[in-house]
């Protein structure tokens, strides 16, 4: 009995033990930080939504005519679609390696080009804190 109750106080020990949550990718920031990235137009590379938008398989939505940004619907289907390349606390997730250059920590090629040359570029850093879930929205 006694160890019996000894294996429960471990296991119990070991659920509190866990970080209080799990890394998770936060939708507002996506929303207001990660997708101006898509749309920012860098000298020498054509812009992310350009390709992405189809024939890809990262697939953002295409923007509606005339629009400069993507309807909350479309967030969240963009939310969904780069969910696959970002997992929440890796910082080695395709989202991060696929477009930097591979001097800089990146992969060996991205088919649309190494946007950014070194892990200090800003966009790079926002698009890492929010995988790694340093920036968080208030709720
Ligand atoms: C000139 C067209 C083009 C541009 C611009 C472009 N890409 Fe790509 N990208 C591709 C193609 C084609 C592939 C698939 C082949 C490959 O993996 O290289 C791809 C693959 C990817 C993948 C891997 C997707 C997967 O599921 O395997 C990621 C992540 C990615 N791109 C991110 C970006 C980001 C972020 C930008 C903007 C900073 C960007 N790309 C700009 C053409 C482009």
């Amino acid at each position: 009995m006694v160890t019996r109750l000894a294996a429960v106080a471990l296991v119990v020990a070991a659920w509190t033990a866990q970080p209080p949550s799990a890394p998770s990718l936060d939708y507002e920031v996506f929303k207001a930080k990660v997708q101006p990235i898509f749309l920012a137009k860098r000298p020498g590379h054509a812009r992310c939504v350009s390709c992405h938008s189809s024939g890809t398989p990262l697939r953002l939505q295409p923007l509606s005519a005339g629009a400069s940004t993507w309807t909350e619907d479309q967030s969240r289907r963009n939310f969904e679609a780069v969910k696959r390349v970002a997992q929440p606390g890796n910082a080695k997730s395709m989202l991060l390696v696929h477009p930097l250059a591979e001097q800089a920590g990146g992969d060996f090629f991205h088919n649309g080009g190494k946007h950014w040359e070194s892990q200090s570029d800003p966009e790079w850093q926002t698009l890492k804190a929010w995988i790694v879930g340093q920036t968080r929205s208030e709720r």
